[in-house]
């Protein structure tokens, strides 16, 4: 019988046992152990993983490793590398590396999908939109009446949306992405809200502009209905009804996105071995991206990402930072039971990180059942929220200084994409950020205890009756990551991280991080909700009905 946490054998009895003897250490002790901090940390060309404000010892390290052996992770980890099928819901391989593996794999696994190969496809698709991308921003590709398309505006939603967003928003201040950039606009669609329209065609000329329709399936309801009010926009300012020059489409379903008006030559593809949450490498974020920046920082931007796969799949588990971190996400939920984690880049290019890992990671990993559909005996996945610091210390840092419990994630780096500093500041403005980078863990970790709290009292003349409020109990874990600086190369690296982390806790969880079926139900219940509307627009006497008394009092005011 394999070891899950629904089976709980020797190593996840191991965790729990020591668990609650941890419970009782304090990170102020922990952290003034010279050799442990030590050894807790890794390092790759880089980056720097430090884990020591992790409430935990270096035998707490030990019993993961332990777990990971006896769920065979590093066995799991290599399936995925092969293209096994390991979404067994979907009867489907996982292979969003293949998106950033180089086209001759030496002696390193080369994944067939059926009788595809899929690197092979990977770069027909890189070379297709390199060449599409190029005419484009060099105007050999021209829209309907002969100028430039200078905008570009991507319709998609979910995993065809939030990690491009993100990685656009991280590129566009890097000097060298903006000046590839230059006066290229690029906008993004997702909401079927139609504010989010108005937002997204703000000060755009048809006559300028690309719309890109991205969807894996071309059935999202969303973005079917965007694409739709798009391409009406379009139509009604070029004045003629065909107005392909004007498309282009990132989709599996050719044929759908065909028949909406997008020709052939100018859909890229999508293929059911990438999830959407899991496909910013593919033509889903690249087409955009180098309509954007051009093909050069997108290359190193693969680069990057390719560099951390090869670390997750080469590098021993005691050293693989994926692996440890979804080792300390397993431990701080699963045993130390705190259910959140708070994602902190010290970098307002990094401002979308957050809305990227909500879907990656919770899509991913928030589920009930076992891969063999037994149910968790524990909560699996982490509500994962977060914002840049130091916008974020003023507004939840509360709560994890005095309130909850919430593991964080410290995301800093040595240099500024755009470094600037004041005549007579003592520190530049980089450095007055990552001041206070360095202060938070601190903080969180170590607290200020009764006795300091009421002498600070005393030295500001304050009555002490304010002392227990200003007491933080401290023994707040968080992990830091230290990275160079934010290039398209180290982005590449940091999203493969994340992408690896997520599957990494999942296999651990023994759960299917590469399904979503807990969107469905929502899908098919808007389904009724959306006839009756209908009904009631068509026919404003209609009856509403077949709803609970909630939702019909809710309708009828919204109708009436
Ligand atoms: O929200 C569910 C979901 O299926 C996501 O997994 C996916 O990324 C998104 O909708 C968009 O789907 P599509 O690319 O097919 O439009």
């Amino acid at each position: 019988m394999p070891e899950t946490p629904l089976n709980p054998t020797h190593a996840w009895k191991a965790l729990a046992a020591h668990a609650a003897e941890i419970k009782g250490q304090h990170l102020r002790d922990l952290l003034v152990q010279s050799e442990r901090c030590q050894q807790m940390r890794r390092q790759l060309p880089g980056l720097l993983f430090d884990f020591a404000r992790q409430l935990a010892t270096t035998q707490t390290l030990k019993l993961l490793l332990d777990f990971g052996q006896q769920v065979d992770l590093s066995a799991k980890i290599q399936s995925m590398r092969r293209g096994e099928a390991i979404n067994a819901t979907e009867n489907r391989a996982v292979l969003h590396y293949a998106l950033r593996a180089p086209q001759q794999t030496g002696s390193d696994p080369r994944p067939q999908v059926g009788e595809q190969d899929a690197i092979a496809e990977v770069h027909d698709a890189l070379a297709k939109i390199a060449a599409f991308a190029e005419e484009i921003r060099t105007g050999t590709r021209r829209g309907v009446t002969g100028r430039r398309l200078t905008d570009v505006v991507v319709i998609g939603i979910g995993g065809s949306y939030l990690g491009t967003e993100f990685v656009y928003e991280a590129l566009r201040t890097d000097p060298f992405c903006a000046s590839l950039a230059g006066k290229r606009r690029l906008r993004f669609l997702a909401n079927v809200d139609p504010i989010d329209v108005a937002r997204a065609l703000a000060g755009l000329r048809a006559d300028r502009t690309l719309v890109v329709i991205v969807s894996k399936t071309f059935t999202t309801a969303e973005t079917i209905l965007n694409a739709k009010t798009v391409r009406a926009w379009l139509r009604e300012h070029l004045n003629r009804n065909d107005v392909s020059p004007h498309l282009a489409a990132v989709s599996a379903a050719t044929g759908e996105a065909m028949a909406f008006g997008v020709p052939e030559e100018r859909v890229f593809p999508m293929w059911d071995w990438v999830g959407g949450r899991y496909s910013v490498c593919s033509a889903v974020g690249l087409l955009p991206l180098a309509l954007q920046f051009g093909m050069e920082p997108m290359q190193e931007f693969l680069q990057g990402a390719r560099a951390l796969d090869q670390h997750f799949f080469t590098a021993p588990l005691e050293d693989n930072l994926p692996v440890l971190m979804g080792l300390w996400g397993l431990w701080n939920v699963s045993f130390l039971g705190h259910p959140a984690r708070a994602v902190l880049p010290y970098c307002q290019a990094l401002h979308r990180f957050a809305a990227h890992l909500q879907q990656l990671d919770m899509e991913s990993n928030g589920k009930r059942v076992t891969m063999s559909g037994q149910e968790l005996s524990q909560d699996a996945g982490e509500i994962v929220f977060g914002e840049p610091g130091t916008n974020g210390q003023h507004s939840f840092f509360q709560l994890m200084h005095q309130g909850r419990v919430v593991p964080a994630d410290f995301i800093g780096f040595r240099r500024s994409q755009r470094p600037a500093s004041v005549a007579g500041e003592a520190v530049a403005n980089h450095d007055e950020l990552m001041a206070n980078f360095f202060a938070q863990p601190d903080a969180l970790a170590i607290g200020q205890t009764r006795e300091q709290a009421a002498q600070i009292c005393r030295n500001e003349k304050k009555p002490t009756e304010l002392a227990p409020h200003r007491v933080f109990p401290g023994n707040r874990p968080s992990n830091v990551l230290l990275l160079d600086q934010l290039t398209p190369h180290s982005l590449g690296q940091l999203l493969a991280l994340y992408e690896h982390r997520t599957a990494v806790q999942g296999f651990l969880w023994d759960i299917n991080s590469f399904d979503q079926w807990g969107v469905e139900l929502g899908k098919v219940t808007a389904k009724t909700v959306r006839r009756q509307l209908a009904a009631c627009r068509a026919h404003p006497k209609t009856e509403i009905a077949g709803f609970n008394p909630s939702t019909q009092f809710l309708l009828q005011a919204y109708t009436g």
